[in-house]
């Protein structure tokens, strides 16, 4: 029973066991009721302390994974397995359904960053000054607009990025995907046409759908939209909106250069389209760049962020920034829907915006993608695969095989325990093609070197 524990991983080495074999179980290696390994044989072929993998399996007892039999060792729970169905497996964005239950699996094409690569301290700190001191934030509603304190931290990271607004005009919500659905829902109808980017963010796809707006698609360029196609798109289809997602794109990794934006604006005021730009990987960004909305707000331009990709995809938080019409109709859904968001998570993430650890954070993870994006380059070029547009920041390239057979590329993938996006996941009409999200964080992992290398042979 190998576990796989990274001892550089900042995640605890029990949590690792704890999930690890969590992981073990669920991929059905034994059936309930069957007794587990040793605790000296696990600790043994995994070098790891008896005493961790004890206080592991203690852990899973109180989970109700596994069970104990008068200090005969640890047993698979009769329930634990019959209890998880697929919902309640490990899931990404672009994979296909009955993929999910590989869960042991290296989520090469997946879109967030490694529980190992996520920081647990500064976070853990602030949820327990929120939980000490700040009675409101663990028990209260927020306020329609969101918390005052994070508002006032999102417009400080917004004038950075030279998006200048007031405080009015910054909305929180439980995730960029809150965002992106009181947008769709507040300001479209049914039968109403939207331009949206292809490749592009599947789960944007699905719920455009789910509110009956349909879509025409632009192509994504390594500098952003396809302009010219933009423009032709826009006379012959007269769309009301259009999403694009500025910066270190999903699935390309690539990022809107200036004159793209300065053109893509023009068009779209030329053709009184609303624009809603999609920036929830900007603070993976670090230097100049040209957002949308840094060339005006108003009532045409609606900006989202999210807190997902950089501090954790649990808290929920997100916002959006637009004008203040826009903003006071998305409050009153907002407040229809769900009585506001998340005020603990509001507070948590004010305390480590205004501490400065998240400003930390995200300059670590910045410093780590960097070195690993340029190695997983590397092995991508060794392999021979062709990269789109090389990106320079961010968490995706966009790539394929030389082997344009995608069935074969995923079947290699399998084999070295390698799970890979479906194949029509980014594209809005469902078309297939042949090219992957590669998550950087997860490429230069023994398996996916091994994938690589694998491909390039069997060309
Ligand atoms: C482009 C894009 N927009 C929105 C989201 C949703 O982010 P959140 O977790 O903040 O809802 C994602 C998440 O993968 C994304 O890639």
């Amino acid at each position: 029973m190998e576990l796989r524990i990274d001892r550089e991983a900042l995640v605890p080495v029990v949590q690792q066991i704890v999930d690890a074999l969590a992981e073990w179980l669920h991929r059905g290696e034994m059936s309930a009721g069957a007794r587990l390994p040793s605790v000296r044989q696990i600790a043994r072929i995994n070098l790891l302390s008896q005493s961790s993998v004890v206080e592991a399996c203690e852990r899973l007892v109180a989970q109700g994974v596994l069970a104990t039999r008068n200090g005969t060792g640890f047993f698979v729970a009769v329930t634990a397995l019959a209890a998880q169905g697929p919902q309640d497996l490990p899931w990404f964005e672009g994979v296909e359904e009955k993929q999910s239950s590989h869960v042991g699996e290296l989520k090469l094409g997946c879109g967030g960053l490694p529980e190992s690569w996520r920081e647990t301290d500064d976070l853990s700190y602030a949820i327990r000054q929120v939980s000490r001191t700040d009675m409101a934030g663990l028990f209260n509603y927020s306020t329609p607009l969101g918390l005052p304190a994070l508002r006032q931290q999102i417009l400080k990271r917004l004038k950075q990025l030279n998006i200048t607004v007031d405080e009015s005009r910054i909305l929180t919500t439980a995730g960029a995907s809150h965002g992106l659905d009181l947008i769709v829902r507040t300001l479209f109808k049914t039968g109403d046409c939207v331009v949206v980017e292809s490749p592009g963010y599947s789960m944007l796809f699905d719920l455009l759908r789910l509110h009956g707006v349909s879509m025409i698609e632009v192509p994504r360029t390594p500098h952003g939209p396809d302009t010219h196609a933009l423009e032709a798109l826009l006379l012959k289809h007269k769309p009301r909106g259009l999403f694009i997602n500025s910066f270190y794109h999903n699935p390309t990794g690539s990022s809107l250069a200036p004159a793209v934006a300065q053109h893509v604006l023009q068009l779209a005021k030329k053709n009184g389209v609303l624009v809603i730009e999609d920036d929830v990987y900007a603070d993976l960004h670090c230097g100049s760049g040209t957002r949308l909305a840094a060339l005006g707000i108003d009532d045409n331009v609606i900006y989202v962020g999210s807190y997902s990709k950089t501090l954790s995809s649990s808290l929920r938080v997100g916002f959006v920034v637009a004008g203040a019409d826009v903003i006071s109709r998305l409050a009153r859904v907002k407040m229809i829907s769900s009585m506001g968001a998340s005020r603990f998570s509001e507070s948590v993430l004010a305390c480590l915006l205004a501490s400065g650890a998240y400003r930390k954070l995200v300059q670590r993870q910045r410093q780590r993608l960097s070195t690993d994006r340029e190695a997983a380059l590397q092995i991508l070029e060794d392999a021979e695969w062709e990269v789109f547009g090389k990106p320079v920041g961010g968490l995706f390239i966009w790539a394929r095989s030389r082997n344009a057979d995608y069935a074969q590329v995923r079947t290699q993938a399998r084999r070295f325990g390698v799970l890979l996006s479906c194949a029509t996941a980014f594209s809005p009409t469902g078309q297939a093609h042949d090219w992957q999200r590669i998550n950087v964080a997860y490429a230069c992992d023994p398996r996916a070197r091994a994938f690589f290398q694998a491909t390039a042979k069997a060309c």
